[in-house]
């Protein structure tokens, strides 16, 4: 099926900051969480059906910690403790993968750090 994307730096943030200072993103930045729980980034999500659906959170993190978050949609916890590890380095981006139900319409996505580190930098939602 066809797949849409959603910028991180178009998201609405909470405690964090849109930046463009490490490598590789795309669209025309990256959120880079404030270290700390709670945390987050939320978007909407448009969907044709309700049903099934495969969000992938493109990210980064340089540090060889695990920087875990819970992914809601429309504000039920959807996935928690979702693993999001050490990339490498700041400029290296991977993804994560996480299934969903989504309502027909609009849906909100929010992906929320649960440690004090804050959640890893995030360039992008794809659904
Ligand atoms: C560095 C890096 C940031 C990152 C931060 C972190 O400051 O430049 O992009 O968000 O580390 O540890 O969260
Ligand atoms: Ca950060
Ligand atoms: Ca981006």
């Amino acid at each position: 099926a066809a797949t849409t994307v959603y910028q991180a730096e178009s998201a609405t943030v909470s405690q964090g900051v849109v930046e463009s200072n490490h490598a590789g993103y795309t669209g025309t930045g990256f959120v880079n969480y404030d270290n700390a729980s709670g945390s987050y980034v939320q978007w909407t999500v448009n969907a044709a059906a309700a049903g099934t659906a495969t969000l992938t959170v493109r990210f980064a993190n340089g540090t060889t910690t695990n920087r875990p978050m819970t992914i809601a949609v429309n504000g039920t916890t959807a996935a928690s403790g979702v693993a999001f590890n050490g990339t490498g380095n700041w400029d290296t981006w991977q993804d994560v993968n996480v299934n969903v139900t989504l309502n027909a319409g609009a849906n909100t996505v929010r992906a929320t750090a649960t440690t004090a580190n804050g959640g890893p930098n995030v360039d992008k939602l794809t659904v």
